[in-house]
């Protein structure tokens, strides 16, 4: 029975009207819902790969050998060849030398900062941790779970510039474990982290830096290895965690990529490893089977890239507020969150499939359509969201 206190509370939740729409696959690139297809702007299918016929086809085979799942977690005998194989080159293709999977980047970050807490403690040194302010939600979660045992939790914001990180980082006792955490690519605003210069300070305090690379995997650098890669960094972060639910097939599952000690520590002191199972052979499989297409010679990086331009600049011609930048994730800021929703709704019924988001997922005041790009989209399509944007009152 829910308590009655809570009735009250559920009903007026669901009077906001919570949304979420029920849809079905349509053509690459698209969704079904009722009985129209729509373009699919709300996807981090960015690659188009979720559909690929080599990834499908490796995720099958999978199926056929290992069955749906391992039925027991990694420790005990849920460790396939398929999961090492991949965690090694995964590992490779992130630059560092060893990886290990979880069942979600969520997991993965939790992980991460519950075990550098132990180590902390271990060593008997006082934990110091740095983080952007416009981290994912997972990232604030997993420092927030270790609260108690975070002895300096300095906030800054990569737009206001590093001032307050360096200020922070000269401030802590000089014995603390200082641990840098920050997104690649910031999940609202497409922008990159200035990893460079996070990377600079981190040398020059002794600090660990940790990236959550979720959304530059597969999609930025020259080859799609991510934010270090395109910013010439590849094998000089320590610690990076990332999403198979995105580019890499947009299933599920999540990774720890970092230097062998840490993460065969994690392998035994990561409690989402040890007590939660691992992502399933035929998922494992099929997110593999994304590094070899995206090494082809038929990548769908060029195409993501092209079409990333033309939406980028087709809004910038609009004069429609948004961030610069190369990422396919486009916003356009709104500001009012009642006239984002209405925009969002009527860009559905003109058949671009968009959602609105608001407080408390972006600021209050700062509501914005978040337009993300696949390779899967057609030239056309993307004209037809230019061409919808335009017609919105809002250009
Ligand atoms: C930056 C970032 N980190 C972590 C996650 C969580 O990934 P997962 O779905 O694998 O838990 C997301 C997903 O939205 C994300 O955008």
């Amino acid at each position: 029975m829910i308590p009655p206190p809570l009735v009250s509370t559920l009903d007026a939740r669901l009077e906001s009207g919570d949304r979420e729409f029920s849809v079905r696959p349509g053509a690459p690139g698209r969704i079904s819902m009722g009985h129209r297809e729509l373009i699919n702007m709300a996807s981090c299918d960015y690659l188009g790969l979720a559909r690929h016929p080599a990834v499908v086809r490796a995720a099958h085979d999978a199926l056929d050998d290992w069955g749906l799942g391992t039925a027991a977690g990694r420790a005990l005998s849920g460790t396939t060849v398929l999961h090492r194989d991949f965690e090694r080159r995964l590992a490779s293709w992130v630059g560092c030398e060893d990886a290990v999977l979880h069942s979600s980047c969520w997991a993965a970050n939790a992980a991460v900062f519950a075990t550098l807490t132990v180590l902390a403690n271990q060593a008997r040194r006082p934990l110091a941790v740095f983080s952007d302010r416009l981290n994912h939600a997972s990232i604030i979660d997993g420092i927030r779970a270790q609260r108690s045992a975070v002895a300096h939790l300095v906030l800054y914001d990569h737009h206001a510039g590093l001032d307050d990180l360096r200020h922070g980082l000269t401030t802590v006792p000089t014995d603390a474990v200082k641990v840098i955490v920050t997104d690649g690519i910031f999940s609202m605003e497409g922008d990159q982290a200035p990893l460079r210069a996070l990377r600079t300070l981190a040398e020059e305090y002794g600090a660990l830096l940790v990236v959550d690379d979720s959304h530059g995997n597969g999609v930025v650098g020259p080859h799609g290895r991510g934010t270090a890669e395109s910013q010439q960094l590849l094998g000089r972060i320590d610690v990076i965690t990332g999403t198979l639910g995105k580019a890499l097939g947009g299933a599920i599952g999540g990774f720890v990529a970092g230097p062998r000690a840490l993460t065969s520590t994690l392998r035994s002191m990561s409690r989402p490893y040890t007590f939660s199972n691992n992502p399933p052979p035929s998922v494992v499989a099929g997110a593999h089977a994304t590094l070899d297409v995206l090494a082809g010679h038929d990548s769908p990086l060029a195409t993501l890239r092209t079409r990333v331009e033309q939406l980028r600049s087709g809004v910038i011609a609009l004069q429609l507020p948004t961030w610069p930048g190369k990422h396919p994730i486009v916003p356009v800021v709104i500001g009012d969150e009642h006239a984002a929703q209405e925009l969002s709704a009527n860009m559905i019924r003109t058949g671009v499939f968009v959602t609105a988001l608001t407080y408390p997922v972006v600021p209050r005041g700062a509501a914005r359509l978040r337009l993300q790009v696949s390779a899967a989209h057609a030239e056309s399509a993307i004209d037809h969201v230019l061409n919808v944007l335009a017609d919105s009152g809002h250009a």
